[in-house]
């Protein structure tokens, strides 16, 4: 694993470099298999990099027609919910794309049952990576971003979803936020040829020295699963969430 750790004045900087290594990861995997596949991440910081990913200059080099786009996580709502990770980067991104709906694979959240949905997601990752029985999918990019107790993906601090490394997606219960998850599990993300994460800012400051910096306490941190065997680790974050951290990157 070769890990970088990247501080930037704002997000537009943030979204600026990631778009950057979005376009380079997507020609490289098209160059190598004819395909980008990519899981996407929710919350709300990646937005500035779709914004970026649509409109010149990258928009010219990236090849929407070989892309796949995945989730790594999703909230327990359907897809046209104002929280819907899908809703978010089809507003944002594919519907500004010539992406067409069968390059997007997205985590029916709409099944009441969380865990057929995530069953589901499962046997969508095997068949479109055509996965051997124990086998990972092997994402060309995962984008991720961060909570400001160090949770990444539906990966929160003390859940089962933390321990179930038998599995590619799983269910999780969130008390925190009283509501049920979809998320690809820390394996999967691990199995990835680069993992992007996205941080900023102030509120997120303790959690990333915590993760970077503080004893391996994955449990309470999950972002600190995170950890790509073959696989690069980009941290980017801006100067309000990396105010804390000692090494001065
Ligand atoms: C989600 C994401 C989650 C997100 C972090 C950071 O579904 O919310 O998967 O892990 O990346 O909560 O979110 P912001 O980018 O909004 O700070």
């Amino acid at each position: 694993m070769s890990r970088s750790i990247q501080i930037f004045p704002d997000v537009a900087a943030i979204a600026q470099h990631a778009a950057a290594i979005f376009t380079s990861a997507a020609e490289q995997a098209v160059r190598d298999r004819g395909v980008f596949r990519v899981a996407m991440a929710g919350g709300s910081t990646p937005k500035a990099l779709h914004a970026l990913l649509v409109a010149e200059p990258f928009r010219a080099q990236l090849p929407f027609e070989k892309m796949q786009l995945f989730f790594g996580d999703e909230r327990h709502v359907p897809p046209d919910h104002a929280e819907s990770n899908f809703r978010m980067v089809s507003e944002t991104f594919v519907s500004k794309t010539p992406i067409k709906p069968e390059q997007v694979f997205r985590i029916k959240a709409e099944l009441q049952d969380a865990e057929r949905a995530a069953l589901d997601y499962e046997q969508t990752l095997k068949t479109q990576f055509a996965l051997k029985p124990g086998e990972l999918p092997r994402f060309d990019l995962m984008l991720l971003g961060m909570g400001n107790e160090g949770h990444t993906l539906s990966l929160f601090p003390g859940t089962t979803a933390l321990r179930d490394n038998g599995r590619l997606v799983v269910r999780t219960w969130v008390g925190k936020l009283f509501t049920e998850r979809i998320t690809c599990t820390a394996p999967v993300a691990n199995n990835s040829a680069a993992v992007l994460f996205m941080i900023a800012g102030a509120d997120k400051a303790p959690a990333l020295k915590a993760v970077l910096e503080g004893p391996c306490e994955p449990d309470q941190l999950p972002s600190q699963l995170i950890q790509p065997a073959n696989g690069k680790l980009f941290f980017l974050v801006d100067s309000a969430a990396g105010g804390m951290l000692s090494n001065k990157f």
